[in-house]
């Protein structure tokens, strides 16, 4: 189901929490979008908020400028994707600051991390994961088995917990950044009751598929973007039909105008780690 003002969810259910991540920032106007999008859901009951923020910077990258201000702007936290290396000033910030993820399964030694926890309230703690696929984009690690060995050193919810269960399991969201419609569906079947939820992220345009699996995990094939609306995933749809049309390299640029911010909200047992509600959302 989707959401078009944050104030129209339900209330937080009593002992659940409320996370959101949005889906990639597409420059100026995009970054506008997303920041106008904090508040309405801090007041809807979001406590962690983040997004992703592959394309902030002219549609290309992020930026050390433009992570800095998302983060003073409210997000906790930051996700990347194939365009993570366009702006080398970002590294310093993929190393020092926890909140900056760049995709998990990049080569050993790559900058920066794939994945970080965050306190929620209640002492509970949300691991965050940023992976990428493999279909059309570099190759990389198999982003399911990285997930195998993830899950091995840092626990998830697990596809039974036990009912008597006293020690809280880590809630597990995964921004998966994917190009195939087929491969989100996979990591969706491999990961169910493993982790919290799963939510794609990189083809900008959002899936009507929100779901919560019965075995507790949260899912959307691709959550949208952050940009300006008409376009053409966020950038001028003039370039985009030149390269169409002519089959010749034509930068995309950002397009301009009024925007609007797409994502996720799920509510989380901070217990057992499982995913109990999925909204996609799309804020005018
Ligand atoms: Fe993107
Ligand atoms: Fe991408």
């Amino acid at each position: 189901m989707t959401i078009d003002r944050p104030d129209l969810l339900p209330p937080v259910p009593a002992g659940a929490t409320r996370v959101a991540l949005l889906g990639d920032i597409v420059g100026k106007t995009g970054r506008r979008a997303a920041r106008a999008a904090v508040a309405p859901l801090r007041r809807a009951g979001v406590a962690f908020l983040a997004a992703n923020a592959e394309n902030a910077s002219g549609g290309n990258g992020c930026a050390a400028r433009e992570a800095r201000d998302l983060l003073n702007a409210g997000f906790d936290a930051l996700t990347m994707g194939n365009h993570v290396w366009k702006h080398k000033d970002l590294l310093p910030l993929l190393e020092a600051d926890l909140r900056v993820l760049r995709p998990l399964n990049f080569p050993p030694g790559t900058p920066g991390r794939g994945h970080a926890s965050f306190d929620l309230p209640g002492g509970a703690r949300l691991l965050v994961v940023n992976l990428i696929g493999r279909t059309r984009l570099e190759p990389t690690a198999c982003p399911f088995r990285t997930m195998d060995d993830l899950l091995a050193e840092a626990g998830g919810p697990g596809p039974d917990p036990p009912p008597d269960a006293t020690e809280p399991r880590p809630a597990v969201l995964v921004d998966f950044h994917a190009d195939a419609t087929a491969e989100n569906h996979a990591l969706r079947w491999y990961l169910d009751g493993r982790v919290t939820a799963v939510l794609g992220t990189h083809t900008h345009v959002q899936t009507s598929d929100a779901e919560v699996t019965p075995r507790g995990t949260g899912y959307v094939t691709d959550i949208g973007c952050c940009g300006a609306w008409p376009s053409v995933i966020g950038f001028d749809p003039q370039p985009v039909l030149a390269k169409y049309l002519t089959l010749r390299p034509h930068p995309y640029v950002p397009a301009e105008g009024p925007g609007r911010a797409e994502g996720a909200v799920l509510d989380l047992d901070p217990t057992t780690g499982r995913c109990l509600a999925a909204w996609t959302i799309r804020m005018a």
